[in-house]
């Protein structure tokens, strides 16, 4: 018999852009690094990979952090963080808070949100697992950036025509946001500001894309390649208008192929609540 119910199929699509795995900031101390991403945030180093001092990889679910020795960087924006537990995150920064005092660590408890700053200047929104963000418990579900006035729509296209992934444009608080879908749970925001921004200081994200080579067509005729880092992998640092070439805004994106050999990379998350006087044994392992 037929079924009289309509669908959205729409809601069930995923774009080309499967999913943004890492946000890379240089961190010019990695003690401090380590102290605020490992012991206050709750994350994991990667026991695997940039295990010396040069560079420190952090493992939050299926994404990670990386924080490359050098002068510090600062994304311009937001970065939203999903963590199990906002009350055992805030026990956390407690803790930390005196030996980080003489940086630009804060944080306090919004609405909705844990408000983090990192020693240097990173803004993090740390939230509860959500029906927002999927399924995610422990994870990166967006970046959100301050673009120019008018450039939203712009945004949007590049995404939509050279990206080749859904991408819309939503007026929220009287301001328009390009919103970019990453997969199933995960999306890239621009919102429109008339405030000053802050010059783009190199920082940059990653993403898997399903089709890997008509993105680049359209970056390589437009003299946008920054870097053909291998067989799997390039990168571009400007968001132009699809049509004009006009500038809309920079942000580094190390683009990768479904061949790339860290693609769905199996990352080590440990239990935050573990500590040596209410050590369970078994349970050293982040459980979902
Ligand atoms: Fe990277």
């Amino acid at each position: 018999m037929q079924n009289k119910k309509t669908y959205d199929r729409a809601t069930q699509d995923v774009g080309n852009i499967l999913g943004m795995e890492h946000v890379n900031v240089t961190v010019p101390d990695q003690a401090i690094a380590s102290t605020f991403y490992v012991s206050g945030l709750g994350l994991t180093r990667d026991p695997y990979m940039m295990v010396g001092p040069g560079n420190m990889w952090v493992n939050i679910g299926q994404q990670q952090f990386h924080l490359p020795a050098s002068e510090p960087q600062v994304f311009r924006g937001h970065i939203g963080v999903v963590v199990p537990d906002l009350d055992a995150l805030q026990t956390r920064l407690e803790r930390v808070q005196k030996r980080l005092a003489d940086t630009a660590f804060r944080w306090s408890a919004k609405k909705s949100y844990v408000a983090v700053t990192c020693p240097w200047g990173n803004q993090l929104r740390c939230y509860a697992p959500r029906p927002q963000f999927g399924s995610m418990t422990l994870g990166l579900p967006y970046i959100e950036m301050p673009v120019a006035p008018r450039t939203a729509r712009g945004i949007c296209q590049f995404y939509q025509e050279v990206m080749h992934t859904p991408a819309s444009v939503l007026q929220e608080r009287g301001a328009a946001v390009a919103q970019v879908q990453v997969g199933r749970s995960q999306v890239l925001r621009f919102r429109e500001t008339s405030k000053a921004i802050p010059a783009y200081d190199g920082h940059h994200i990653a993403v898997y894309v399903a089709n890997f080579s008509a993105p680049h067509t359209f970056l390589k005729r437009h003299k946008l390649i920054t870097q053909e880092s291998d067989d799997h992998q390039y990168r571009f640092q400007a968001i132009v208008h699809p049509k004009t070439g006009k500038l809309l805004c920079e942000l580094e994106h190390e683009v990768r192929s479904l061949f790339h050999p860290m693609y769905e990379r199996e990352l080590v998350n440990r239990n935050a609540g573990q500590s040596i006087f209410s050590y369970q044994k078994g349970q050293d392992a982040f459980a979902a």
